[in-house]
């Protein structure tokens, strides 16, 4: 391979080899403005002045410029070269010293570094997506570093890894899949310094649609900069950025975004660096800082970066297609081609040395042909488009591999490790404690939540887009509902029932769906949450905090008022402030589900999808969708209730009547084991509360052979629950089943329902009567004795002699042991005065045998071993040893 004509010589130089003319000075130039000087080359400030500084020539410096830079800076090409580029610095960091703020005068730095700039080294820095079973790499053994006071260009073309090489080093790569090792002065950065110190500008505009230009500067300046800042400060330095980015002609202008126009894509993406700039970042990352800007103004944008890297910042921008002036401002390139490095290292004479071995060759022969010709003439141009051949001539694998065995690799390696080896060593004071910062924000969560409403909040409640869907869905909905229900609340008839439940459950069901209608606006907001956080702008409570008073203080009035105009119309009856709180509640509820299904959503089509999961499930938790035979115990009771309001009535007598017996049928099938009763006895209890409602208010809904069977039962096995709640419901069910002058009684009319309560009771007596006896001798605790004592008597009363001689064959079946003959006849004398007052009132009757029964209870429970012995000769069989 024939070597490269040693091009710097002439280059630099003014000639080319062969006496002809450069192609074009490369001298740092600045582009043309009305009065010659660039405006951002030359409008500094400094104690709020603007000052002209103009851009020295490599001749006007010469090669006896000092060298800029930093003394650690590596070395440049040649001689002549180096002199040039050190005039270059010289001149950049001239113009950087000018353009800082006066600091001692009392003007804060907004495009200062805060403590200078630090080294960054990149070891073996790869990235891996996609399913961890057939990962995809998209950056590949990367290794670099980026110096203080140094700007490196990122280079590559599309999809080469640019944009996620600078992610990874700025700590903004969520989720797995990076590897490598990546320090910042030697150390590995805190992801709170990452936050504070570090300025990113992003690829894509993330900036807030409803600010002008002015407030986004501003917005963003009263967050990153310290509260106890004077206002006065704070606006002054936002106008020198205004200044610096000549945006000062659209500051008043909107940002806008694609529906509403407003900042041109160029003044946009000069905002976002202004932004980056807010904070005196000590590192600048910057993704394609000059798309979308002409070549004026990307020179322009690319010129205040080399500044603010010649005053020390460590500052590395991805670039596409950089024009000759800006690429000038690089002092070194680093290539991507498929996630690996193909050339690292100075501009020039380096690059065009690496160029004419290794990559002219793999470029084609067309390349090959032209030689190093292009390169001369526009070396940005000529490297971009040899390695898109490269690239195509699939040889990209190839390149990487001659880059990473040549000289050039070597020693950026070598630069790398001395970096890496001086660690911590080389850092200021001030530099150490921000890279151990352990706060990633600057400001504290009471002022950061102040700005947010200042500059978010209280625009968003003046922007009509914010606004409508907001105000129009809950003013609409209102309407129509109060027109369907006029008057309904103030209308008692039964049949009118279902028409409030349909009301009352619209009101609570609705509130879901406005939340649901803004969800794809949440789901945008996230590119630009994630920038402010990664910009270390506000925590993540202090955000939603914010969001929420966003919503919910907005909410308020409106929903009060729309309650308000709705209760009017509609006639209800109760509280309006419950009323108005069930809606704003279940408004609250939907607006938060709907930010975490924003939140989590990975894209607005996986958000859309969810919407209809997360109305329904609003839904079911709102309203009553749920059908009883779902026979959750809390429609048990809500039955209840409805059966003690209106179970007295006839007609409603008629509708509640099939609903109780299936509610009552299903919740007894269900019960229908030992196990079942002792796993749910929440059900058991709202069962038999239900049953013995149903019973006071109209007996004849349960008294029916579909019903009563199964429920005497469930009672026969759940008497002796051991659930207190359970045990009460089902003792007071029997109780007044059982009961002469009380719920039978309100069946006289209905002698079908008489008989069959008398054949139950025949049925279920002799077992009845011996667990009572059981639960009162010492299955049941003591507490109870008196919950058995009621219907025991009644089983008496209504049974008459043959509820007398269930209680007898249950009596003499306890053994001698527990219980003496003689103590056995005095409760049985007891019982049959009872059995005999069968008929009339017999409540002295009940009294006198409560007591005999308190005291066979304690003559039974007098030891363990009498306890056991009586509760096992009472208790069928089948319950023996069984702990219900
Ligand atoms: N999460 C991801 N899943 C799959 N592929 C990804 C992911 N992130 C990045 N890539 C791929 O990795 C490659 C590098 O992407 P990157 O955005 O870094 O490219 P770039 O060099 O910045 O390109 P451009 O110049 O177009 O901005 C691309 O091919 C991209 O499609
Ligand atoms: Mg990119």
């Amino acid at each position: 391979m024939s070597s490269p004509p040693a091009p710097a010589a002439w280059r630099r130089h003014g000639g080319n080899g062969t006496g002809a003319p450069p192609p074009h000075s490369m001298a740092p130039q600045r582009p043309p403005s009305p009065d010659g000087a660039s405006v951002l080359a030359d409008v500094v400030v400094s104690g709020g002045a603007a000052l002209a500084a103009p851009i020295p020539s490599p001749a006007a410096n010469g090669a006896a410029a000092p060298a800029g830079g930093r003394g650690d800076a590596a070395p440049r090409g040649g001689a002549p070269d180096a002199a040039l580029a050190a005039a270059r610095r010289a001149s950049a960091k001239q113009l950087a010293a000018a353009a800082a703020f006066d600091v001692e005068a009392g003007v804060p730095s907004l495009a200062g570094p805060a403590g200078g700039g630090m080294s960054i080294t990149l070891q073996s820095v790869s990235c891996e997506v996609g399913p961890r079973r057939r990962p995809t790499r998209i950056l590949s053994g990367v290794d670099a570093f980026f110096e203080a006071g140094r700007l490196t260009a990122l280079m590559g073309p599309s999809g080469s890894g640019k944009t996620t090489l600078l992610d990874v080093v700025a700590g903004r790569r969520g989720g797995g899949g990076v590897s490598g090792d990546v320090r910042f002065g030697g150390r590995p950065p805190a992801p709170a310094f990452l936050q504070r110190f570090t300025g990113y500008v992003e690829q894509f505009d993330t900036l807030i649609p409803t600010l002008t230009v002015r407030e986004m500067l501003a917005y963003t300046a009263a967050l990153k900069t310290s509260h106890r800042a004077p206002a006065s400060d704070r606006a002054a330095a936002v106008e020198a950025l205004l200044g610096e980015l000549d945006l000062g002609g659209c500051a008043e202008v909107l940002i806008g975004d694609r529906l509403r126009k407003g900042v041109s894509g160029g003044q946009a993406k000069r905002v976002n660096i202004g932004i980056a700039l807010i904070g005196q970042p000590s590192v600048l990352f910057l993704d394609e800082p000059t798309s979308g800007l002409d070549s004026t103004a990307s020179a322009e944008v690319m010129a205040a970066v080399a500044r603010l890297a010649a005053g020390g910042v460590t500052a590395v921008a991805t670039v596409h297609s950089p024009t000759a002036r800006a690429y000038e401002l690089f002092d070194r390139v680093l290539m991507l081609l498929g996630g690996r490095v193909v050339y690292f290292g100075e501009t020039g004479p380096p690059l065009l040395s690496f160029a004419g071995e290794h990559l002219l060759p793999l470029a084609g022969p067309a390349a090959a042909a032209a030689g190093l010709g292009p390169f001369l003439a526009h070396e940005a141009e000529a490297l971009a488009s040899a390695i898109a051949a490269a690239d195509r001539a699939g040889a990209a694998g190839a390149l990487a591999d001659a880059f990473a065995a040549s000289p050039a690799a070597a020693a950026a390696r070598g630069r790398a490790g001395e970096l890496r080896a001086r660690g911590g060593g080389a850092l200021s004071g001030a530099q150490a404690k921000a890279l151990g910062a352990k706060c990633g924000t600057v400001t504290p969560w009471w002022w950061a939540a102040g700005v947010l409403l200042r500059y978010r909040t209280l625009r968003n409640w003046r922007d009509p887009a914010f606004l409508g869907p907001r105000v129009a869905d809950k003013v609409v909905v209102g309407a129509l509902l109060a027109a369907l229900y006029a008057g309904a609340g103030a209308n008692a008839a039964f049949l009118n029932v279902s028409n409030q439940s349909a009301f009352l459950f619209m009101w609570v069901a609705l509130p879901c769906f406005s939340a649901a209608a803004y969800m794809p606006s949440l789901v945008l907001e996230r590119a630009l949450f994630a920038r402010e956080r990664g910009d270390g702008l506000y925590r993540v409570a202090t955000y939603l905090g914010a969001k929420m008073v966003d919503e919910l203080a907005l909410a308020a009035p409106i929903t009060l008022a729309t309650a308000a105009f709705v209760w009017r119309i509609v006639r209800l009856l109760g509280s309006f402030w419950v009323f108005w709180l069930t809606y704003y509640i279940t408004l609250a509820v939907g607006v938060a589900m709907a930010y975490f299904i924003a939140a989590a959503a990975p894209s607005m089509d996986a958000a859309n999808a969810l919407l209809p999961t997360y109305c329904i499930t609003l839904l079911l938790f709102a309203g009553q969708l749920l059908t009883f035979q779902t026979r959750h115990p809390a429609f048990l009771y809500v039955t209840s209730e409805l059966v003690k309001a209106f179970a007295r009535e006839p007609s409603a007598q008629a509708a509640l009547g099939p609903i109780v017996a299936a509610m009552a049928v299903a919740a007894a099938g269900e019960l229908n084991s030992l196990q079942a009763l002792s796993s749910r006895p929440d059900l058991a209890d709202d069962l038999f509360l239900l049953a013995g409602r149903t019973l006071n208010y109209a007996p004849t809904l349960i008294v029916t052979p579909q019903v009563l069977p199964p429920l005497l039962d469930v009672a026969l096995l759940g008497c002796l629950v051991q659930h207190r709640e359970a045990c009460r419901s089902v003792l007071a069910f029997l109780r007044s089943l059982l009961h002469p002058s009380d719920a039978p009684a309100a069946l006289s009319s209905a002698p079908a329902a008489q008989a069959l309560l008398r054949e139950q009771l025949l049925r279920t007596g002799p077992t009845l009567a011996r667990l009572l006896l059981a639960g009162a001798a010492g299955a049941l605790p003591d507490a109870r004795v008196p919950d058995v004592a009621e219907p025991l008597g009644a089983v008496l009363r209504l049974a008459g002699p043959q509820g007398l001689a269930w209680v007898s064959s249950a009596v003499a079946a306890v053994p001698a042991a527990a219980m003496e003959r003689g103590d056995q006849q005095m409760f049985l004398a007891a019982a049959a005065v009872l059995a005999n007052a069968a008929g009339d009132g017999g409540d002295g009757e009940q009294r006198e045998f409560e007591g005999a029964l308190f005291r066979l209870a304690d003559l039974c429970r007098r030891n363990a071993r009498a306890r056991v012995s009586a509760e096992r000769a009472l208790l069928p069989a089948e319950l023996q040893g069984v702990v219900v």
